[in-house]
């Protein structure tokens, strides 16, 4: 129990006695951990932080663009924008096995980091949003049945590879205090109160093989629900939403014409700790204002189907 603007100044007394005038590294990638990081760090060290942040290709849609208007343009943070997307996309390229496409997008992020990183000899820090959960998570991983169905930890063994000192400012905090940091730091609430988005992105959300194609389609159904979500005041009151793309062909009408088009399943569940889930009883108007605005303005999706799994048996992502 303290006191936010008191812990952000010891915070930053820590940092800066830590770290002296040695140049730190990190990875942005838009979700609220890193985010916060980025803010803190830049609070307490400035130009000493630069960020990398990787767009891989399987972003949701303007995510590169928020980030870079957010921390670039806004805060002033070094942030470089590194446009991999063609170099995942290839190294995906007939991969269906979920448990592939993770490695192939974990380890790619590795090797784009690890290049990036290599332009900035004089950084002795890798700085980590890692925050008290994830302390205790991987302290008791190997007897975590639940955490071994899926490989979640995708860039572990970063640090060692690049021979830098791990820096994470927020391993005391959890969740709800980091948000209420990023909020004292003046980050976007849109930003800070955000659901969790894999690491892998649309990767486990495009069904078997990712395509450039899948991935446009997805990104705009995606969008439409998200908006409608925070339009209708459920995005607050559900954990975790999103839209999967399904790569299956169903016949619908328009106009006088026949199509013959994709489907996209909607999913939105609430959750306290992810590890079990219902998903979200969402008004039916809201469906179908979603499901009408996705089939009206995502040319190449006809049809939109809404997830009633809960978790277990089902798992929260489709894949
Ligand atoms: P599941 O699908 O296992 O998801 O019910 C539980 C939570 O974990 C997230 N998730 C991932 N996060 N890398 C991540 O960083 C991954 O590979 C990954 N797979 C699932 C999922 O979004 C949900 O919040």
């Amino acid at each position: 129990d303290w006191n936010m603007p008191d812990y952000v100044e010891e915070a930053i007394g820590r940092i800066r006695s830590e770290v002296g005038s040695d140049e730190v590294i990190l990875g942005l990638s838009g979700g609220v951990d890193s985010s916060v990081v980025a803010a803190l760090l830049h609070r307490a060290i400035g130009t000493q932080l630069t960020c990398v942040f990787v767009d891989n290709g399987l972003l949701r849609l303007n995510e590169a663009e928020q980030v870079m208007k957010t921390f670039a343009d806004n805060l002033g943070v070094k942030v470089i924008h590194v446009d991999a997307s063609g170099e995942f996309m290839k190294h995906l390229t007939g991969v269906i096995d979920p448990e592939q496409k993770r490695k192939i997008i974990g380890r790619e992020f590795v090797e784009v980091f690890q290049r990036e990183s290599a332009k900035l000899p004089n950084a002795k820090w890798l700085a980590q949003g890692t925050i008290y959960p994830d302390v205790i998570e991987s302290a008791g991983a190997k007897n975590n049945k639940a955490h071994a169905i899926k490989s979640h930890h995708n860039v572990g063994g970063l640090p060692e590879t690049l021979h830098l000192k791990l820096l994470e400012p927020l391993r005391e905090l959890f969740k709800d205090e980091v948000r209420e940091l990023g909020i004292a730091l003046g980050l976007p609430h849109d930003m800070v109160y955000r659901h969790p988005f894999p690491g892998p992105g649309l990767g486990v959300r495009i069904l078997g093989e990712v395509k450039f194609e899948y991935a446009e389609l997805l990104r705009r159904a995606d969008a439409i629900f998200i908006e409608e979500l925070r339009a209708s005041g459920w995005y607050e009151k559900t954990s975790q939403a999103f839209a999967v793309f399904l790569p299956v062909k169903s016949v619908g009408v328009m106009g006088d014409g026949r199509t013959y088009d994709y489907v996209v399943a909607l999913r939105a569940v609430q959750t306290q700790d992810f590890m079990t889930a219902h998903w979200a009883e969402l008004p039916y108007t809201l469906l179908g204002k979603v499901s009408n605005r996705i089939i009206n303005e995502v040319r190449g999706i006809n049809r939109v189907v809404y997830d009633i799994s809960g978790k277990p048996p089902a798992t929260i992502e489709w894949e």
